[in-house]
This record gives structure tokens, C-alpha cells and sequence, in this order.
């Protein structure tokens, strides 16, 4: 091995160890910028490091630097713009993309691979011929698939449930036709024609597989979809013997499919139902009229301010409304005023709060809410019964007690026990459902009060009525 061998073989090592101490890092959000930073660090080293390795092999031309220029400035440029303009609501959307654009590079990898192959001749071991068709196959249904989920989402294609008439028997027979040009390709006896017909396959089953999912499930097939992009990325390594590429494909797909399960447990949902589609319609809007016949409570902000600015012990519990209203700075801005009067506030922080993962602690760490504040489901409800008031912002099922009942959607789902606090105060704009569509039996308990407002108005106004009291 040469010296240069060994620098870069270095580099690739210090890449990867970057990767992982940068996963790491992403467990908390106060040190998750930095795990960003570092695992995006040892990415540019890898990539720097393969651009020198080309140029020592002389298998850069003119051409490759022009079009990996071009390429990489493009990229560079619409990833940038995109990420920072993206409102967070829209976040699940586009990692969505990213996933489509990941998946599809990772097939165009083995299907050039294959194309170069033929023109020189080459025969393949079928250790690279195995991967290759994962890479394809896999990489094929991703992109497809990726981008029915965000256009979904983004409400480019309908959210509810589409079933195509005969789409499972098509997916069937698309699955044969691609395991059978599988076989050929392997045993050397069809080359990039028949990689192709596997892509089309693969690309034609994403849609089919991923049309009849119901777009409020679209969070856990995106997370999937984002499993199978780090496993296409991990065979491209294998196609190119790429250590760094397999390595931070593997992290991706097992990171990916980790948290597609624990977001399928915390919603109390087999993997394989919802693939299966048929739940999940999409988000609901405002939908019952306010108080529609139910014996319900409601409070005006100026009490539920007294209340509040009175009580010792505060946890809130922040929802997708919270996320939907942008209310997230109105709400650290009630928490310090309490907090400055003596009141000991938390928040309650549901797994599956919002409409992905993280998404509550993303927005209140973009506002600025103390860490140490920032409680997870198993640590804030035994704190329930010592607390005054548990306010709720925008959140639905998560608060929902039938859910210790069996015979409905979130039964046996977690959920935080803010039914067991001294009085509930509720804010959200109607009796409307959450994701789940079902009645929150908490809006009905008699000792929760609803304050029905847009999230944001909501808690301005509960600021307010705070600091009437305070002065
Ligand atoms: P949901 O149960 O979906 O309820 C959200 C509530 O927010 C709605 O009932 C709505 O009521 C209210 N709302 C909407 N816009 C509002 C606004 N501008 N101001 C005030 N309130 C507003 O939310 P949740 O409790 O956070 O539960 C999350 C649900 O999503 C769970 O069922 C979970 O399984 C599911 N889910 C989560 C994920 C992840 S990873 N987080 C992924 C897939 C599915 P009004 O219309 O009456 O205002």
C-alpha cells in the first residue's frame, strides 16, 4: 500500500468515525447542530478524498471535473435554498425529496456501473451483481415512492387512501418480472437492458405501493422510504468498493429503520398495516362546530390567565396545532413570564407529537425553551397529579384517555396523563378531531376547560392576562 493509499484510507476512517460520533451527537437537541456540523464535515473530507483518488488514477477528464462541478454547485445550491426556506411544517415533505433524489442517485450509480461494464466487457462477480439489483430495485422504489409521499403531503396528490383497480396483482407481477430479470442479470445473461426493466419495474411498484397510504401515515412510510435510501446507498458502496458509502448507508438504513419502528410503536401501529394503507386520511381541518352537543366547558383567556399566573406547578403540552399556528415562540414567551413570577413550568413532550419526529422539541428549541424544561412522556407523568394547571396547546390524541380503553384507533397508544393534573386547560380552535378522528374524552372531564382560539392568538392572549395579574 502506498502512502497516498493509506492517507485516504485515513480519511475514509476519520470520515466515518465522524458519521457516528455525529448520530451520537443528534440525540439531544442541544448538541444536535454540532452532531449536524461534524457528520456534514466528515462527509466533505470523503468526498474530497475520492475526488483525489480519481485525479491520482487519472480517471479524471476535462469532462468528469466540468460535470462534477456543475453537479455538485447545482446541488449545493438547491439544497441550501430549500432547507433554509422550508417552514418547519413542511420539513416531512421535504426530507421526502431528499430521500427521492438519494434512492434515484444510488440507481443511477449501479445502472452506470452496468452500462461501463458492458462497453468493456467486464464480467462481474456476483457479489457486484447481487448488489447492483438491490441497488436498483431498492433505489427504484425510493425514488417513485419518495415523491408520491411528498407530493402528499404537500397536497400535490390526494392524501386520502388511492386505490388503484388491480394494484396489488400489478405490484405482484412487477415483483416476478423484476425477480426474474433479477436471475438473468445475475447469471451474466442479460447486462443494462435488463437492469433497466428491473428500474422500471421498481419504479412502477413505488407508486402502486405508496398511492394507497393515507397521508397522515406518510411520517412513518417517510421514515421507511428513508431506510431504504440508506440501504440503496450502502449497495452503490458495494457496486463502487466504496468504504465511506457503505458505511454511512448503513448508518442511515439502521438509523432509519430504528425510528420507523419506535414511531410505529408510539402510535400503537404495525409496520405492515400501514404499508398495508387503508389508515390515516389525512390531517383534518376545524371540523365540529365549537361545543357541537357535547357537555363541554369553555373559559375566557382572562381566567385561564388567572389561573395560570396562580398556580404553583405548570407542565404544557405542546401538539401539531402548536406546530400548524407557528405558535412556538408565544408559547416560551407564556413559560418565562410564569417562570419569572416563581410558577414551575415543563413541558410534556409526546414521541409522536406533531407530524414527525422530533417535531416538538424542534420548534420550542427554535424558540428557545430551556432544555432542562423539555420532559419526555415516561419522566413528566408521574408529575401530573402534583400539578396545577396542565395546558394544552393544539394537541389531540396524544391527551387522549380512551386510549387506555381498547376498541378504538389510539387504543393501547401512550399517552400523557394530563386528565391526572388538578385542571386542564385545553387551547385549540373547535371540537375538531386530531389524526386518530375520534372525540377526545378529556374535552369532556369535569375538570377541563377549553379555551377555543387559533393557537397563537390563544396564547398571546393568555400572556396577556398573565401580566395583567403580574403588575
Ligand atoms: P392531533 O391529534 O393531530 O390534534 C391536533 C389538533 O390541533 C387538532 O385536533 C386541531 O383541533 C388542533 N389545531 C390545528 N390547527 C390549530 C391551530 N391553528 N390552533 C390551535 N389548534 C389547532 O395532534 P397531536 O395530539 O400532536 O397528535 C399527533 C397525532 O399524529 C397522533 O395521532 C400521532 O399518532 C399522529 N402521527 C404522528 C407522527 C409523528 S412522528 N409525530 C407521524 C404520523 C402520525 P382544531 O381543529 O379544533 O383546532
Amino acid at each position: 500500500m502506498t502512502t497516498f493509499d493509506t492517507v485516504v484510507h485515513l480519511v475514509y476512517l476519520a470520515a466515518a468515525t465522524c458519521f457516528v460520533l455525529g448520530l451520537h451527537l443528534m440525540n439531544s437537541p442541544g448538541t444536535a447542530l454540532r452532531g449536524n456540523r461534524l457528520s456534514a464535515a466528515g462527509m466533505a473530507a470523503a468526498v474530497i478524498a475520492t475526488g483525489a483518488v480519481l485525479v491520482h488514477d487519472h480517471r479524471m477528464t476535462a469532462w468528469a471535473v466540468a460535470a462534477l462541478t456543475a453537479g455538485a454547485a447545482a446541488g449545493a445550491v438547491a439544497g441550501l435554498v430549500t432547507a433554509r426556506r422550508v417552514p418547519m411544517t413542511a420539513m416531512p415533505q421535504l426530507v421526502s425529496l431528499f430521500n427521492a433524489v438519494g434512492g434515484g442517485a444510488a440507481a443511477l450509480i449501479a445502472l452506470g456501473d452496468a452500462v461501463q461494464r458492458s462497453h468493456e466487457a467486464a464480467t462481474p462477480g456476483v457479489q457486484t451483481t447481487v448488489t447492483t439489483v438491490l441497488d436498483v430495485l431498492i433505489g427504484g422504489v425510493t425514488l417513485s415512492g419518495s415523491l408520491v409521499a411528498s407530493g402528499k403531503l404537500a397536497g400535490l396528490v390526494p392524501g386520502r387512501p388511492v386505490t388503484v383497480p388491480g394494484g396489488r396483482w400489478a405490484t405482484v407481477l412487477l415483483a416476478l418480472t423484476a425477480a426474474g430479470l433479477a436471475g438473468f442479470f445475475v447469471a451474466g445473461r442479460t447486462g443494462a437492458l435488463g437492469l433497466s426493466g428491473i428500474a422500471a419495474a421498481a419504479l412502477v411498484a413505488g407508486v402502486l405501493l405508496t398511492l394507497p397510504i393515507g397521508g397522515a401515515d406518510m411520517p412513518v412510510v417517510i421514515s421507511l422510504l428513508n431506510a431504504c435510501t440508506g440501504t440503496a446507498v450502502a449497495m452503490a458502496g458495494f457496486v463502487l468498493e466504496s468504504s465511506p458509502l457503505i458505511i454511512a448507508g448503513a448508518l442511515v438504513g439502521a438509523a432509519g429503520a430504528i425510528l420507523t419502528k419506535l414511531m410505529a410503536d408510539a402510535m400503537n401501529r404495525s409496520i405492515g398495516a400501514i404499508i398495508a394503507g387503508g389508515y390515516g386520511t389525512g390531517d383534518s381541518g376545524p371540523a365540529a362546530a365549537v361545543g357541537a352537543g357535547a357537555p363541554v366547558r369553555s373559559i375566557t383567556a382572562e381566567d385561564a390567565g388567572l389561573q395560570l399566573a396562580y398556580a404553583h406547578k405548570v407542565v404544557i403540552v405542546p401538539g401539531y396545532g402548536l406546530a400548524a399556528a407557528q405558535a412556538q415562540h408565544e408559547t416560551v414567551a407564556l413559560a418565562r413570564a410564569l417562570t419569572e413570577r416563581g410558577v414551575q413550568v415543563s413541558y410534556g413532550i409526546h414521541p409522536v407529537a406533531g407530524r414527525m419526529p422530533g417535531h416538538m422539541n424542534v420548534l420550542l428549541a427554535e424558540a428557545d425553551a430551556p432544555y432542562e424544561q423539555l420532559k419526555d412522556l415516561d419522566e413528566i407523568n408521574p408529575e401530573f397529579p402534583g400539578t396545577d394547571v396542565a395546558l394544552v396547546v393544539g394537541a389531540n390524541d396524544v391527551t387522549n384517555p380512551a386510549a387506555r380503553r381498547p376498541g378504538n384507533p389510539v387504543s393501547g397508544m401512550p399517552i400523557l396523563d394530563v386528565d391526572k393534573a388538578r385542571t386542564v386547560i385545553v387551547i385549540k380552535r373547535s371540537l375538531g378531531h386530531g389524526y386518530a378522528g375520534i372525540d377526545n374524552e378529556l374535552y369532556t372531564r369535569p375538570g377541563t376547560a377549553m379555551l377555543f382560539a387559533d393557537a397563537k392568538k390563544g396564547l398571546a392572549d393568555l400572556l396577556a392576562g398573565v401580566r395583567a395579574y403580574a403588575a
